[in-house]
């Protein structure tokens, strides 16, 4: 096949050129979005997926690529030869991401594959397309708390180099509070889900209980997609998922996204994969701060977030 879809994606990267840099934040519907997505967002909300397609939903940093992991060893039996076919972006393509041309979007990645497909999308629950709902389907949701997710955050955008600059830690952590952050207010996204998981049959999970205890968040995953895999297998993928396999694993660790994105060398994408991570970034005073904000904002909702373990 000729075009565009033969390039590799550092050939892409290198084509797109200057085209690369930090991207400004436009707002959908009060929600902060990468600008390329805004502009190619009449395709984003028309997407339909298929019923037998699956979503993996999170904030940003939550654990998307842990679950992203698990879900396709799950699928394939715990083979670990499969999972390796591709980074993980193209085994599960990421639904609103569009970048400069000619870099595929996830759209484009979607349009080339069959169902049953696995996609994921850091979209609060507003902005995903509807027809994920009309076609009743499957959606795991990662949440994790706060104060970590914001830690892992901090560091992603230092080395990200297509998100906003981070800025100073402080007033990053501002940045968190009042939902200026690409894909908005942390506070909204986890209780959006949270209030419509009944409703919609969302699996919802935490990555604090995946720290805990993997083999069972791995198994209740399992009966959420309706598998049955034999326990010698379930321990294989709990194994292969580890934070230490999953970051010597370059299919699961973001080295194939070249440094001009990805500058691994200022924080790398496997950082620490720890609960508490932010008792070593937050000061007394902000700990406060934060907490008395939380409790304001989180008030309507009793999801049960951890900050330790
Ligand atoms: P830290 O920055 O706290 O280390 P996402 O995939 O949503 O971008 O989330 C990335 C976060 O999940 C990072 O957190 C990363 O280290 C952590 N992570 C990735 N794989 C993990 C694993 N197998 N076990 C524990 N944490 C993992």
């Amino acid at each position: 096949m000729a075009g565009k879809e033969e390039l590799s994606y550092n050939e892409a990267i290198a084509a797109a050129g200057d085209a690369f840099h930090r991207f400004p934040l436009i707002k959908i519907q009060g929600v902060p979005l990468m600008c390329h997505i805004v502009h190619n967002w009449d395709s984003i909300w028309s997407f339909c997926p298929d019923p037998s397609d699956l979503l993996i939903a999170t904030y940003p940093k939550a654990g998307t690529t842990w679950t992203q992991e698990i879900v396709d060893l799950l699928l394939n039996n715990g083979d670990a030869e499969v999972a390796r076919r591709a980074p993980t972006s193209f085994r599960i393509p990421f639904l609103e991401i569009h970048s400069p041309p000619p870099i595929h979007s996830g759209l484009s990645l979607l349009k080339n594959m069959d169902p049953p497909r696995v996609i994921k999308t850091h979209l609060p629950f507003k902005l995903v397309p509807e027809g994920f709902w009309k076609n009743k389907c499957k959606v795991i949701y990662v949440a994790r708390n706060a104060k970590d997710n914001l830690v892992s955050y901090y560091h992603f955008d230092r080395m990200n180099l297509t998100q906003p600059e981070p800025g100073p830690w402080d007033g990053y952590i501002h940045k968190f509070m009042n939902g200026e952050l690409a894909w908005g207010s942390w506070y909204d996204h986890v209780k959006g889900y949270w209030e419509e998981r009944e409703k919609r049959n969302i699996l919802y999970i935490f990555y604090e209980d995946m720290k805990e205890n993997p083999q069972r968040e791995v198994e209740r995953i399992m009966h959420y997609l309706d598998l049955s895999l034999a326990d010698d297998v379930i321990s294989r993928i709990v194994e292969l998922t580890s934070f230490k396999t999953m970051k010597e694993n370059p299919m699961a660790n973001y080295s194939f996204i070249p440094k001009p994105v990805f500058d691994q060398s200022i924080s790398p994408f496997m950082r620490k994969g720890v609960v508490g991570d932010w008792t070593n970034h937050f000061s007394p005073a902000q700990t406060q701060l934060f907490d008395e904000d939380y409790k304001r904002k989180m008030k309507d909702a009793d999801i049960p977030f951890r900050t330790d373990i």
